[in-house]
């Protein structure tokens, strides 16, 4: 894996104050081009994970090993912040760092709102702004985009377009794609590869391996809310045909903060 983009081995991180590690040696990468979705139950440590691997995060124990010079986009999980306040989409996109016309009218246009500029961030619709967030995370024409829960507040349709869209700019520009999400069947349908995390990594495969494991029916099984699913996702059960890493068959010390539900029917 010498070419990946970014790699993690034995990543094991605790938050100020925490007493146990949210993360358990985690060993991942994204190699190029690449687009890998992380899903897990709230708390599960996805944001953290996200935030380790931006180096935002100090490390308990482990490493991490990014590409040289690597550029990354980021779009984070809690951006209404910004929202609230008034600013144009223009002026958005210049921030943190400023970015010409052009590449501003070309960023909006790549991501199907284009001519946007002089509207403000407050007025547009969740769809819209969910775009212009890709578009500014997209301004440093990074090797990589992290995308932390970027579908939320978005219907159905919504969803789809933009995991789409997501697809599309993969394949214009070759960025790979780091990405956290909720929306599990389409996830399933737009990802090269899924990490399941719950504090550790319980399972990971293609979409197809992990759709042909006990893991895939506690996932989707009979509830059509694949969010409600996944907190029944019971997570140490056998993993058939999908890969285990080194320390999901042992006892853990810490507390996973989930409920192991049966499969129903
Ligand atoms: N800055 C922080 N300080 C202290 N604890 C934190 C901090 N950020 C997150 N945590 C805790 O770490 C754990 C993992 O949080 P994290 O935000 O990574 O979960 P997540 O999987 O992204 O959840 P969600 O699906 O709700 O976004 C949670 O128990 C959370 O309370
Ligand atoms: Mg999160």
């Amino acid at each position: 894996m010498s070419a990946a983009l970014i790699e993690a081995r034995g990543l094991t991180v605790s938050h100020p104050g925490g007493d146990l590690p949210v993360l358990n040696h985690i060993d991942m990468h994204i190699n190029p081009a690449e687009i890998v979705t992380v899903v897990g139950p709230n708390g599960s440590g996805k944001s953290t994970l996200v935030r380790a691997l931006l180096g935002q995060i100090a490390l308990d124990a482990g490493r991490i090993q990014r590409l040289a010079g690597l550029r990354i986009g980021y779009v984070p999980q809690r951006v209404h912040i910004e929202r609230a306040m008034p600013m144009t989409v223009r002026r958005f996109l210049s921030l943190p760092k400023r970015v010409s016309d052009a590449d501003a009218a070309a960023a909006l246009e790549r991501t199907g709102v284009e001519g946007l500029q002089a509207r403000q961030i407050v007025s547009l619709s969740g769809g819209q702004f969910q775009r212009v967030l890709l578009a500014r995370a997209l301004l440093n024409d990074p090797q990589l985009l992290v995308l932390d829960e970027p579908t939320q507040g978005l219907d159905q349709p919504g969803i789809v377009a933009f995991y789409k869209l997501i697809e599309e700019v993969r394949a214009q520009t070759g960025v790979a794609i780091l990405m956290v999400s909720h929306d599990l069947l389409v996830v399933m349908r737009a990802s090269d590869r899924v990490i399941c995390l719950n504090g550790h990594v319980c399972c990971e495969g293609t979409p197809q391996a992990v759709s042909a494991a006990p893991a895939y029916r506690a996932l989707f099984g009979a509830e059509s809310q694949g969010t409600l699913a996944l907190y029944r996702h019971h997570h140490d059960h056998d993993h058939d045909h999908v890969a285990h890493d080194a320390h999901s068959g042992h006892d853990h010390a810490h507390d996973h903060h989930h409920h192991h539900h049966h499969q129903q029917g």
